[in-house]
C-alpha cells in the first residue's frame, strides 16, 4: 500500500503550506482538514480562494477557537502546519485548580496545543514573524520560551531557524521563523539525539539539512539555558535571547546566530510580466506622493501627552532595484504606502501587478484570481514563499522513510 501522511492546515489563508507539501509530494501529503477563518469578515476571500483551488479534504470556515476537540481526536494527524499569529502568549495559574494553567482568550496559540493535545502529530511545522523570538519588548523571549515550554511538556522536541528567503534562492526578502517539533517518541528523535546540539545547528537537523549554514556563529553568538520547569515562572520571570537558529530538547536550549550558506537569489527584474495593463502604471500624482513618502524626512509631531518630538525616518531608492530580489510584501501592498513596491520598466514606473505578487511567494501565477483585485494583494502579503515550504517538505519525506522503515523492519522482527 502507497503511504501518505495526513496533513492538518491552520490559519490555512489562501494555502501556502499546503502548496508546497504538494509541490514536494502531492502522493504523499494529504491534506484532509484545513481551517481558515478572516475574523469579523462577512465576505471570506482568502477562504473562496482556497476552496476553489483545492477540491479534496475538508475546508473549515470557522473560527478555529470554536472547532470543538472531537474534531481533531476523530483525525489521524502526522503533520500539522500554520502561520499563526503573533500575541501575547503570558500564563496564569488560574484559581480553581481543575482548570491548571491558562493563556489569555483568544490567543491562537492556545489552540495549536488544544490540537495536538487531541491529536498527537508526529510532526508539527509552524510559521510566524521573526520578532516571536524576541516578544515582549519588556520581557524579551518570554512568549517564545513560554512556547518552547509548552512543546517539552507534551513532550516534543523544536528546532526553530530564522530563513530569509532570497538566502535561499527565492525572489523575495522575506524573514520568517519556521518552527519544527517531532515527537520524542519517534525513531528520528533517537537519531537526533546521538548528535551534540551543535552538530544539530550546524549539519544533522531538519533545518541545516533543509538550508545549509556555515559552521561557526556569526560574532560568536550562540547561548545555552534550561528553561525553568514550571511554565507559570517563565511567564512571570523568564528572559533570554533567542538566536535565530536553535533546538530545545527536554526543556534544554541551544541557539546560535547561525551564518546562511546562501544560494543565488532570483531578482526582482527576473519576475515581472512583460505585458501590463495600463492601469498599473503610476499617475503624475501618484509619482509625487511615492517620492515623498519613500524619500527623507523629519516632521514635528506632538505625542498624546502633549509632548513635542521630531520624527525622522531616512531615505528610500525612488525605486525598487530590478537586480535585487524583492523587498518584504506586506497586507498594504494595494496601497499607495512607503513599502509598497514601485518598478520603473522602460523609463515608466508602476506598481506590481497581483501575478508577480504572486510570484514573489512562488505561488502558481493566477492562483488568487477569484478574488477581487485588492484581496489579491492582501493575502499574498500574508502568505509565505511556497518554495520553502517545499523544501522542508522534502525533509520530511525523508525523516518519514526511515521513520517507516524502522517500523516495518520493527514488525518483520515481531513477526519472526
Ligand atoms: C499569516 S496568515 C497565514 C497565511 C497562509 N500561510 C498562506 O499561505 O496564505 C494567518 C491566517 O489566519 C487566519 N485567522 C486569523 N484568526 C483566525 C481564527 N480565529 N480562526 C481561523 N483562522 C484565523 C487569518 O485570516 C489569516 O488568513
Amino acid at each position: 500500500m502507497e503511504k501518505t501522511m495526513n496533513v492538518v492546515e491552520l490559519f490555512a489563508g489562501v494555502g501556502g503550506f499546503r502548496l508546497g507539501l504538494e509541490k514536494a509530494n502531492k502522493e504523499l501529503f494529504k491534506t484532509v482538514w484545513a481551517n481558515q477563518w478572516e475574523p469579523s469578515k462577512k465576505v471570506q476571500h482568502a477562504y473562496e480562494c482556497y476552496s476553489s483551488n483545492f477540491t479534496e479534504g475538508i475546508a473549515s470556515n470557522e473560527n478555529i477557537t470554536l472547532v470543538p476537540d472531537s474534531t481533531f481526536q476523530n483525525l489521524n494527524i502526522d503533520l500539522l502546519v500554520g502561520g499563526f499569529p503573533c500575541q501575547d502568549y503570558s500564563v496564569a495559574r488560574s484559581l480553581s485548580k481543575e482548570e491548571g494553567i491558562k493563556g489569555k482568550k483568544g490567543v491562537l496559540f492556545w489552540d495549536i496545543k488544544r490540537i495536538i493535545e487531541n491529536s498527537h502529530p508526529k510532526y508539527v511545522l509552524l510559521e510566524n514573524v521573526d520578532r516571536l523570538l524576541k516578544s515582549p519588548s519588556k520581557q524579551r523571549g518570554r512568549d517564545f520560551a513560554v512556547m518552547l515550554a509548552t512543546f517539552r511538556d507534551l513532550q516534543y522536541t523544536v528546532e526553530w531557524r530564522v530563513i530569509n528567503a532570497a538566502e535561499y534562492g527565492q525572489a523575495q526578502r522575506r524573514r520568517r521563523v519556521f518552527i519544527f517539533a517531532y515527537k520524542d517518541n519517534l525513531d528520528y528523535s533517537t537519531e537526533q539525539q546521538q548528535f551534540s546540539m551543535d552538530q544539530v545547528l550546524y549539519e544533522k537537523g531538519f533545518f541545516a539539512e533543509t538550508f545549509p549554514v556555515e559552521h561557526e556563529p556569526y560574532k560568536n553568538r550562540r547561548a545555552t539555558v534550561t528553561l525553568p520547569s514550571d511554565i507559570v515562572d517563565i511567564s512571570d520571570e523568564f528572559s533570554f535571547e533567542f538566536h535565530h537558529a536553535g533546538i530545545m530538547r527536554n526543556g534544554e536550549v541551544h541557539t546560535i546566530h547561525t551564518i546562511p550558506n546562501s544560494k543565488p537569489a532570483i531578482t526582482l527584474g527576473e519576475i515581472l510580466e512583460n505585458e501590463v495593463d495600463e492601469k498599473y502604471y503610476l499617475t503624475e500624482a501618484q509619482i509625487e506622493k511615492f517620492a515623498y513618502l519613500r524619500g527623507p524626512k523629519k516632521i514635528e509631531r506632538t505625542s498624546a501627552d502633549g509632548h513635542k518630538y521630531v520624527f525622522s525616518e531616512g531615505g528610500m531608492s525612488p525605486v525598487d532595484d530590478l537586480n535585487l530580489p524583492g523587498r518584504t510584501m506586506l497586507t498594504s501592498e494595494a496601497s499607495v504606502n512607503r513599502s509598497t513596491h514601485v518598478v520603473e520598466v522602460d523609463g515608466r514606473k508602476r506598481f506590481l501587478t497581483p501575478v508577480e505578487c504572486e510570484r514573489l511567494n512562488s505561488f502558481p501565477d493566477n492562483w488568487t484570481a477569484n478574488i477581487p483585485e485588492r484581496m489579491r494583494y492582501f493575502t499574498m502579503g500574508n502568505a509565505l514563499v511556497v518554495n520553502l515550504i517545499r523544501d522542508m517538505a522534502k525533509t520530511i519525506e525523508k525523516i518519514e522513510a526511515r521513520e517507516h522503515v524502522s517500523k516495518t523492519q520493527l514488525e518483520f522482527d515481531l513477526i519472526k
